[in-house]
């Protein structure tokens, strides 16, 4: 599938790496969705907002539209899926991005937290995938791409500080991927899993760990915005049903 004047939700687009990959999505032809809730800063340690990268896609001669979506909300989504439609007529790729970690023990963990992690990672990628199906069953394509972390996968304390609520989420969103591929497949709609090798420079991420020496091996998100487009152009002919990292994608595709 090319990408050029394809149309690209992106979910979590307001900082960090969904940033990025809406750039990187317009950058290569397609009219991006920029999806999230903030539409003013609210803490300073969290910038970005919506309209700002739908301005920043502008300024390198994209195009993008922001909508205010909260992916926890069946109704927030639905209006997003809508206004989608309403501006562009389609849907044909949704980058499943959106995500909170809570970096404390289980012991620790309030219950409203472990929800909210679920909720996010999890309950987000389930309420976005089943909004723009029907949209994606009736073009017979589409590609579902979901956002995942080594945390569902490993059990190094030293490696996963992001707490075992966001493991477990991201563990379940890996078992989504295949679930949700082997459905749709009849429809011509690939379904992914991507996730980075190394800790990606992100907003989020210096929000958790301030501490220059705890960001070392830190990389730019470029390699995963690869991967990603790589992803966005497949429907069910090509690559689905795969969780992968970063590196093994890059390696053997190529990219
Ligand atoms: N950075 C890494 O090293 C790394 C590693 C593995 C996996 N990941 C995954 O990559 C994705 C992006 O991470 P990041 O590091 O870029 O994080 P980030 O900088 O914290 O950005 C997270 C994004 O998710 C959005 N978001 C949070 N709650 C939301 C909600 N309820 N509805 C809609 N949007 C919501 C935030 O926007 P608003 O606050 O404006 O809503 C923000 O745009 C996440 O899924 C994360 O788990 C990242």
């Amino acid at each position: 599938m090319e990408l050029k004047n394809k149309v690209a939700i992106v979910t979590g687009a307001s900082r960090g790496l969904g940033k990025a990959i809406a750039m990187g999505l317009a950058m290569a032809g397609a009219r991006v969705v920029v999806a999230a809730r903030s539409e003013v800063v609210k803490d300073k340690k969290l910038p970005g907002t919506i309209s700002k990268t739908v301005e920043a896609i502008e300024a390198a001669g994209g195009v993008a539209m922001a909508v205010r979506c909260d992916v926890t909300d069946e109704g927030s989504v639905r209006t997003m899926v809508e206004r989608t439609i309403a501006a562009f007529g389609r849907i044909d790729i949704l980058v499943n991005n959106a995500g909170v970690a809570f970096y404390y023990p289980v012991v620790e963990t309030p219950l409203l937290r472990w929800d909210l992690v679920l909720k996010v990672n999890l309950h987000g990628t389930f309420l976005c995938s089943k909004a723009v199906l029907p949209t994606m069953i009736d073009q017979k394509s589409g590609s579902i791409i979901n956002i995942s972390s080594l945390a569902a996968d490993e059990r190094d304390e030293g490696t996963v500080p992001t707490g075992v609520a966001y493991a477990v989420a991201k563990a379940a969103v890996d078992r989504f991927c295949y679930g949700l591929a082997t459905e749709v497949g009849c429809h011509n709609i690939a379904v992914n899993g991507i996730k980075p090798k190394a800790p990606v420079d992100t907003e989020g991420m210096r929000y958790w760990e301030p501490d220059e020496k705890t960001t070392e091996g830190w990389v730019s998100p470029d390699k995963m915005v690869k991967c990603v487009l790589f992803l966005a152009a497949q429907d069910a002919s090509g690559v689905t049903g795969t969780v992968s990292t970063d590196e093994e994608l890059s390696k053997w595709h190529g990219l």
